[in-house]
């Protein structure tokens, strides 16, 4: 706790932070990292902690600054993160960046940038026609010029319009220019859409490229190995074909996400009782080390209160898969009426009844004050461990 919050000073740093990144934006450095590559080599930096459930924040720490932006992750890692998560898609012109949507018009400022109206589009995705103005329709210098919005009104307004879309490489700077070791999370996000729309030289899929650039920053090796815990990464998508695809050009971790009962598969169009399926989690479970479930499909909530959990999470541990559900949220309209309306006893019952192995949270920084009470990292010096030392002690002397 104290290395992380050490008050003023870390605030000071972080708003130079921010300082920096406005200015680095207005500049107008297109298409190289914000940030000069750093070198860990020699570094001897604080190693990812492994011996409770991983903090992920879900597209930064978004519940406070607008999503996937510079900021978002800087802040993320301040308050605690293990990872920082991100959604990968790519411009027109096949560089990779930071968004989650495939269209622009919620997270961004499009709409009022006047010499993009006529790009304005309807497009097939998933199965469904949708209208706004498409992610795979701007060059990334184009991309550049926009800037990023709060996605819900109930969060802080304060700093729309102040930050840019990052790219792929400036997202994995970020996470390597920490002062810890702090792993990534990148999704490939809907990689038939960009697999349409974007062409890449040789004929490489998006996915070769999503690839290319991890290995070009030394994300490489199995979980826990060695290289994997210096450059901690998990590997995610929504679509099998992909995690597949990859399998033979990457040993980096992947996690296989799971949409709502209703959604069917993007790539090879299965619905949630198959991908769920004893036979399907045997498959699967040869190419990714885990599932990253919607956590209200494990415990559907029925009036706003928990029904009784599925199963799922138990299935997928007998066939040591590890369980990260998302998205974890503080505001009262995520919040089922089971947890009173506190975001401490959400995370109590998924860690501790539920058991499960990480958690995509909005909110870093409360999962990791409920981490550091519950499980804190310097070993337990808890008055009942005292008693238990004294009496073992007391049984050695008389045994
Ligand atoms: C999308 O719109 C096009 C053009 O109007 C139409 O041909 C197509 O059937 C629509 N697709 C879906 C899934 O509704
Ligand atoms: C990966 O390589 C192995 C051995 O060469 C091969 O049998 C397998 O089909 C490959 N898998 C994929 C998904 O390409
Ligand atoms: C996907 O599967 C559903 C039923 O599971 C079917 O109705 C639909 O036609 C399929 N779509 C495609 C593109 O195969
Ligand atoms: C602290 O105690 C708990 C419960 O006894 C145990 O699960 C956990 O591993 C301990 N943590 C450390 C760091 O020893």
């Amino acid at each position: 706790m104290a290395e992380l919050y050490s008050g003023g000073m870390a605030k000071a740093a972080f708003l130079c932070f921010i300082l920096f990144f406005l200015l680095t934006c207005f500049e107008g450095t297109l298409g190289r990292p914000l940030y000069p590559l750093p070198s860990q080599q020699g570094k001897d930096f604080k190693p990812l902690q492994l011996f409770r459930p991983f903090n992920i924040a879900h597209r930064g720490s978004n519940g406070e600054f607008p999503e996937e932006t510079a900021p978002a992750y800087m802040r993320a890692i301040e308050e605690g993160a293990d990872f920082i998560e991100t959604d990968i898609l790519s411009s027109r012109d096949g560089v990779l960046i930071c968004h989650h949507d495939v269209t622009l018009d919620e997270t961004t400022d499009i709409a009022e940038h006047k010499e993009f109206a006529e790009r304005k589009k309807t497009y097939e995705v998933q199965g469904q026609n949708m209208t706004g103005w498409f992610v795979v329709d701007f060059k990334l210098e184009e991309l550049k010029t926009l800037r990023t919005k709060q996605r819900y009104e109930f969060r802080d307004q304060q700093y729309n319009g102040k930050f840019q879309i990052i790219t792929f490489e400036e997202y994995i700077s970020i996470a390597l220019g920490a002062n810890r070791i702090v792993g990534i999370y990148p999704e490939i996000k809907n990689p038939v859409f960009i697999n349409q729309h974007v062409k890449w030289e040789g004929g490489k899929r998006f996915e070769d490229k999503f690839v290319e650039t991890l290995l070009k920053f030394g994300y490489r090796g199995e979980y826990r190995s060695e290289d994997w815990l210096k450059k901690p990464v998990f590997i995610q998508s929504f679509a099998p074909t992909s995690l597949v695809y990859i399998s033979n050009k990457t040993e980096s971790p992947k996690v296989f996400l799971i949409d709502d009962v209703t959604v069917l598969t993007e790539d090879t169009n299965q619905t949630y009782q198959e991908i769920t399926s004893d036979g399907y989690f045997d498959y699967i479970k040869g190419f990714v080390v885990g599932i990253g479930p919607w956590k209200d499909t494990i415990a559907p909530p029925h009036n706003n209160y928990l029904s009784t959990a599925t199963d799922l999470v138990f299935k997928a541990h007998a066939r040591n898969l590890q369980v990260h559900p998302y998205t974890y949220r503080n505001e009262n309209q995520f919040l089922h009426f089971n947890f009173h309306q506190d975001p401490y006893d959400e995370y109590d019952y998924w860690i501790k009844v539920m058991g499960v192995d990480g958690l995509f949270t909005d909110f870093t920084g409360s999962l990791h004050q409920y981490q550091e009470w519950t499980t804190p990292a310097n070993g337990n010096k808890s008055a009942s461990d005292i008693l238990k030392k004294i009496s073992a002690l007391i049984s050695h002397r008389n045994g």
